[in-house]
């Protein structure tokens, strides 16, 4: 079961100038991985990079654009033991079809920490749901058990938290 053992949420977010949400302090991905958190007692490991630090929405869609066709993985900031943890919950923004770039240098790092792990996909969208993040966090952890996975829109996780609680009852918090 999902509930029993130590769980963790990994995820990305950012925040600054949104399209649908304008600018907006606390990152929509964020939003969630809280409420994750408050309703599982998981704890949290927060991949920051300041590469994209105050950029305006059009220049940081080209650059994402970018870095997924020359397939960069930008540096995040510290890193986190996985061993103790039975459940991880990854989540992120969809940008170009799947997860920034930066989640994937995270990924390859930990390629074989999660092996008989319980992995739970979460992903907030514009209208792409999980798109390819979760058949991307099967392909990048083997030997993982990787669920099924949830999204919610973007604009919707202020006013739809009970979404997510729903969510997460049927896992069984
Ligand atoms: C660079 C970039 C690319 C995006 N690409 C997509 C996409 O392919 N599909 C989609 O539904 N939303 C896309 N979005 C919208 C984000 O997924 C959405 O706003 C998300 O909630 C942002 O989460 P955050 O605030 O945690 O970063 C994109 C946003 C950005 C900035």
């Amino acid at each position: 079961m999902a509930k029993d053992g130590k769980a963790l949420v990994v995820f990305f977010s950012h925040a600054g100038d949104n399209y649908a949400v304008g600018n907006i302090e606390v990152g929509n991905t964020k939003i969630v991985a809280d409420y994750i958190t408050e309703q599982t007692g998981a704890e949290q490991f927060e991949i920051v990079t300041h590469k994209y630090d105050g950029m305006a929405y059009t220049p940081l869609i080209n650059l994402a654009k970018e870095e997924v066709k020359k397939g960069e993985l930008p540096a995040y900031e510290g890193d986190i033991d996985l061993s103790k943890y039975d459940t991880v919950f990854i989540g992120g923004p969809v940008w170009w079809g799947t997860y920034p770039q930066v989640m994937f240098t995270f990924f390859k790092k930990h390629a074989n920490d999660l092996k008989g792990k319980t992995v739970i996909p979460f992903t907030t969208h514009e209208g792409s749901g999980l798109a390819n993040c979760a058949k991307d966090v099967k392909d990048a952890f083997p030997g993982a058990n990787v669920q099924k996975g949830f999204s919610i829109y973007g604009h919707e996780v202020r006013t739809e938290k009970r979404k997510v609680e729903k969510w997460l009852n049927g896992l069984g918090y």
